[in-house]
């Protein structure tokens, strides 16, 4: 799938700018916001990456909570709106692709790293891997990062649960158009943290989070 043809298209066919990163509404980007700044323990004195930013919406959401936010997303329309939406003076955007992110970034580092609802998109071989290799390339000493509502592997046939479903999962997986992109086990994880010598956490989510009947949530520590 190319995820930025893909979501370009998306952000000039929604309906409105929840829609245009595919959430169902405020309420439940107002819950990762909330979720996010708890697991970052995000303070006022820290400077915070937003990876995968889509139009922002996230992004002003924890900006009130942090020094200064910085916003990175491939999709121009995305980025677009995101600046024209943005109300906050600590907060920017830049367009890019994030598995180039030290580049994008001149280098920049930063406390606290989140990827949210995003992860799947790094789908094929070795794409997952380089996405943590940037994030942690970008992270200061004793940063965190915070990779949410990853869809679980585990959980692929409780997400494709009648056989429509399920026939749209192999038609699209053959044609390359499937638009979930990929389910991960914590266990991919867990080794892409050895590799690269960082601690992971696998983190169930709260019950209350939209998505936690079939997502999940990683945390990673420089150590
Ligand atoms: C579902 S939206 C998530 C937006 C926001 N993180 C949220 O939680 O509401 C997924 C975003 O990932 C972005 N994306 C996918 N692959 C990317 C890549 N390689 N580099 C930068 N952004 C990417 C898309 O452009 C899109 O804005």
């Amino acid at each position: 799938m190319d995820w930025k043809s893909y979501w370009n298209k998306v952000a000039v066919t929604a309906k409105d700018p929840i829609a245009a990163v595919q959430r169902n509404d405020l309420k439940s980007i107002k819950q990762s916001a909330s979720h996010i700044i708890s697991m970052l323990k995000i303070t006022k004195k820290d400077t915070v990456l937003d990876v995968c930013c889509g139009n922002g919406l996230l992004t002003e959401l924890v900006a009130g909570s942090c020094l200064r936010i910085t916003g990175v997303d491939q999709s121009d329309e995305l980025i677009k709106n995101a600046k024209n939406l943005s109300k906050r003076v600590n907060s920017s955007f830049i367009l890019g692709d994030a598995l180039e992110l030290s580049y994008v970034l001149s280098n920049q580092k930063f406390d606290k790293i989140y990827l949210q609802f995003s992860f799947q998109y790094f789908d094929k071989k070795g794409m997952g891997a380089k996405m943590i290799k940037e994030m942690i390339s970008v992270l200061k000493p004793n940063g965190l990062l915070f990779i949410g509502d990853i869809p679980e592997a585990s959980k692929r046939l409780v997400f494709y649960n009648s056989l429509p479903k399920l026939f749209y999962y192999f038609t699209s997986k053959i044609r390359d158009k499937n638009s979930m992109g990929k389910f991960w086990s914590p266990d991919d994880l867990a080794q892409i943290c050895i590799k690269f010598n960082v601690k992971g956490t696998y983190l169930k989510q709260p019950k209350l989070l939209e998505y936690s009947w079939y997502r999940f949530d990683y945390l990673i520590e420089r150590i």
